[in-house]
């Protein structure tokens, strides 16, 4: 199969923001307890934190990491996890019916992210509290001295404030399962008076209002034009959450899920522009894709975990290659959108939903989708350019036109480098054209693949098969560049 792909500087889609490339974790699973903090582990340090589990986090680039939920957040009481530790309550947690020890809590996880390089995106329980204890926490976490809760973070060790930029109002409140979910006028009121009093601790915060939990939920569009039309003026981000899955076995179909993303992000989007014009306001609203993955295969698994556990083994997908190669689609979808999804948290970080696993009594280990996410995240970098594609397209039972050929292009001004990322969705092997009208490409710095595996191949502790080969399948003259691009495969061109 032919592709011709022509790149120009002129093509801007917009500036990258590094928080693109966030994450997430939960106190859910063995996300926190038996993920990165497992103090009897050989690796821990001082704190109690795997140090094998924290260089991973940190080869991967992390700038952002969304805490402490998720479901788990709408049930949390913040001040159980500040404070001497030993005195700390053991709750029972209601979202996930699993106990919660709040051996580590606020202080631990700054802690912890300093080391991973990596700031907090902190959520607010607006599921069984509200307005009151969230402007405490923003007191307690960022307000310098001289108050009750702040002089509360220097009593337990911290005298600088966290200073955390970018909170969330909440998590899914849309969604029935959600402890205290609400309707969009009862959220939308409330998010808006709860950000007004953060706001007034702190000015510099920024917040993110919860949209949909999904696109399928079937208050989809009428939830975020209410709630945005109640908090508009209020809020700087609103949320987008969306996880995939093969569970009909139909590898076409389920590289084409992008498309889907594709939708969903446009959707949103023109929602947020239809109510700043309605509203005659000044102020855009962009987004935060504060949850994205693929979640499927633990679910059945998941039916049969007994509550009331310490961290319970959940959501431990396995991910195979084919998961690779649509998790490559999504992040291209993501940064096709970057002028407006400034955030986005890839779900999650470690165990649950997870590209790092650990074991008990072993190694931490790098699942498949590790790769394209480490690639995008550490080489996707400056801006994003639109490329115009020449590509046979196919069809499937859910989406009518996919291109064979997913790709994006980001120019790094800084370092004078092209780089592209590309999913060739087909079966057979493709000749990837590309032309850079006012780009001058005088060296291929770096070509890497991953393809060729079986489709249902997996990563195992001890046995990380799938991983980037570099490649020299490419041929550099004059400005042209000519790749071959195998059958399903995830390819990053680093030119300069
Ligand atoms: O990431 C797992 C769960 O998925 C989160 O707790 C919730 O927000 C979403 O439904």
């Amino acid at each position: 199969m032919e592709a011709v792909m022509s790149v120009s500087r002129v093509q801007k889609i917009g500036e990258i923001d590094r928080r693109l490339y966030g994450s997430f974790i939960e106190h859910m699973g063995r996300a926190v307890y038996g993920g990165i903090y497992q103090p009897d582990h050989p690796t821990a340090n001082d704190k109690g934190f795997r140090q094998d589990v924290m260089e991973l986090v940190k080869d991967l680039s992390v700038p952002l990491i969304r805490y402490p939920g998720g479901n788990f957040v709408s049930g949390f009481n913040w001040e159980d996890s500040v404070g001497p530790i030993a005195e700390r309550p053991k709750r029972l947690d209601l979202a996930w019916r699993s106990l919660e020890t709040n051996q580590v809590g606020v202080h631990e996880f700054a802690a912890w992210c300093q080391e991973v390089g990596a700031e907090i995106n902190m959520a607010v329980n607006l599921g069984t509290r509200g307005l009151d204890a969230a402007r405490n926490l923003v007191e307690y976490c960022n307000y310098p001295s001289g108050t009750y809760w702040s002089e509360q973070r220097i009593a337990n060790g911290q005298t600088e404030p966290f200073a955390i930029k970018t909170w969330c109002l909440g998590n899914e409140m849309d969604g029935p399962w959600q402890i205290g979910h609400k309707t969009a006028a009862e959220y939308g009121r409330l998010a808006e008076e709860t950000a007004k009093a953060m706001k007034l601790v702190d000015e510099s915060i920024e917040v993110v209002l919860c949209g949909s939990s999904n696109s399928q939920m079937p208050t989809f569009g009428e939830w975020e034009l209410t709630v945005l039309d109640q908090a508009y003026e209020q809020i700087d981000y609103l949320s987008l959450h969306q996880y995939y899955g093969n569970q009909t076995n139909d590898l076409k179909n389920y590289l084409a899920r992008s498309v889907d993303m594709d939708q969903f992000i446009s959707g949103v989007v023109a929602m947020c522009d239809a109510i700043k014009a309605k509203k005659h306001s000044k102020k855009q609203i962009n987004l935060s894709f504060d949850e994205w993955n693929i979640w499927y295969h633990s679910t059945e698994h998941d039916q049969t975990v007994k509550p009331w556990q310490v961290a319970p083994p959940l959501l431990e997908d396995h991910y195979n290659f084919e998961d690779a190669l649509v998790l490559g689609c999504l992040l291209i979808t993501l940064l096709k959108h970057s002028d407006r999804v400034k955030i986005a948290c890839l779900a999650q970080l470690v165990n649950v939903i997870a590209p790092i696993m650990t074991e008990e009594d072993g190694e931490a280990w790098r699942q498949t989708i590790y790769y394209p996410f480490m690639q995008v995240a550490t080489l996707g970098q400056g801006i994003a350019l639109r490329p115009e594609i020449t590509v046979d397209t196919y069809a499937t039972s859910e989406f009518d036109t996919v291109p064979y050929l997913e790709s994006i292009a980001v120019l790094n001004e800084e370092k004078n480098e092209l780089v592209i990322f590309a999913v060739n969705r087909g079966e057979e092997e493709m000749s990837l054209d590309l032309q850079f009208s006012d780009l001058k490409i005088e060296e291929v710095i770096e070509f890497s693949e991953m393809s060729g595996y079986e489709i249902k191949a997996v990563n195992q502790a001890g046995n990380e098969q799938i991983k980037p080969v570099s490649s020299k399948a490419y041929e550099h003259k004059e400005n042209q560049l000519n790749c071959k691009l195998k059958p399903l495969s995830w390819n990053v061109i680093r030119t300069s």
